[in-house]
């Protein structure tokens, strides 16, 4: 089906849900709708598009690895990097297994002004947890709860924790984490309910966030497969999540904070118009070639818009400079692409 630009505005009650403010540790989100972690996705030049709609409680940064983050000197390999303009509503996800490690990252990452600090517990890519980092800390969750203790002890900002149901297919376990991270100091918590072996390819099972929300006094942001405002809305009112975290959908429609919080419409042109923003953001703050490779992490996502989107990422991937990246762009919307009511979660990844 094609998308109408005369579909009324989001359920009022959405907006409404989402625009009560939240007490998270001692601070208040104005917003309920955060943008969730994405490595490479989420980096700085993305975040400064998002940020151009606004619209978002708070943006989650991409993972950095505790280690470095001492030594951290905005270089873009690090995860590491910020705009001073966003850092008032900036999480800075953290990762790493040891705990003095992590407190130390985060006295740094309160230093530097973050609104917060957040523990990766759920990322399950074999890069992070064959260093028992990630999701792997979900298999020893007294280690996981020394880390939380020893964050909380060094800094005085929220402290987030970002965990998936474990690796088993368990609810209760899953209440159980987070009756622990709450007990070792955690002010709110991201929960994304998929077993840690599964990356995204069957289902989240989102009752059991119902379950974390019940076990815990602190506010739960639900996270997974919430791809338009239906989805938002049946994740608020069946689990009674505080809040609710987007992924793929904000790199698909980096408006949608702005659409579904302030009644933002978006008009064809936007799509255009955004692909070349953030390739020119993304051209301000990494050279050319890191430019082009954080580009081809977008497409996929950006492409699920699209009838036959395949064709523009595939496009997007013969681009061997920024130039033929420029002409690829300027080409597809030269005319009006032909949109689909909501993105084609086949083409995520
Ligand atoms: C490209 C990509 C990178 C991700 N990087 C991170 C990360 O750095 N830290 C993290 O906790 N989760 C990460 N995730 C998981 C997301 O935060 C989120 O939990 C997941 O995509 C499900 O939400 P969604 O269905 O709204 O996309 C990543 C997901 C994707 C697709």
């Amino acid at each position: 089906m094609t998308h109408s630009f005369e579909e009324p505005a989001p359920d009022r009650s959405l907006s409404d849900r989402l625009n009560r403010p939240l007490a998270v540790g001692n601070r208040i989100l104005s917003k309920r709708l955060v943008l969730a972690p994405l490595s490479k996705l989420g980096n700085i030049a993305f975040r400064e598009l998002v940020a151009g709609f606004g619209g978002y409680g708070l943006l989650f940064s991409e993972m950095a690895g505790a280690r470095a983050i001492p030594h951290g000197n905005g270089h873009h390999k690090s995860g590491f990097m910020w705009r001073t303009g966003e850092l008032a509503d900036l999480v800075c996800q953290i990762y790493g297994d040891d705990p003095e490690e992590m407190a130390i990252a985060a006295r740094r990452v309160e230093a530097e002004g973050f609104f917060g600090v957040d523990i990766n517990l759920g990322c399950s890519v074999a890069a992070v947890c064959k260093h028992n980092c990630g999701a792997a800390l979900l298999k020893s969750p007294a280690l996981a709860g020394r880390i939380i203790s020893a964050v909380r002890k060094a800094v005085s900002v929220p402290v987030f924790v970002k965990f998936r149901t474990g690796w088993r297919d368990d609810p209760e376990a899953a209440a159980e984490f987070g009756r622990r991270f709450e007990e070792a100091g955690a002010d709110a918590l991201t929960f994304h309910p998929r077993v840690a072996p599964d990356i995204r390819t069957r289902p989240p099972k989102w009752a059991y966030i119902g379950r974390v929300k019940d076990a815990v006094s602190i506010p739960v942001f639900g996270n997974g497969n919430v791809f338009d405002a239906a989805d938002c809305e049946r994740m608020l009112r069946t689990t009674g999540c505080d809040g609710v975290a987007l992924g793929r959908i904000a790199a698909a429609r980096p408006w949608i904070f702005a659409e579904w919080t302030e009644g933002f419409q978006p008009e064809p042109k936007i799509y255009g118009q955004t692909a070349r923003e953030l390739l020119k953001l993304l051209l301000t703050h990494f050279e050319p070639s890191l430019a082009l490779r954080r580009f081809y992490k977008f497409a996929p996502y950006f492409a699920a818009n699209f009838r036959f989107g395949h064709t523009f990422y595939s496009r997007v991937y013969r681009a061997k400079s920024i130039e033929a990246l420029q002409a690829i762009l300027t080409d597809f919307f030269s005319t009006p692409p032909d949109l689909l009511g909501s993105p084609n979660p086949n083409l995520f990844s």
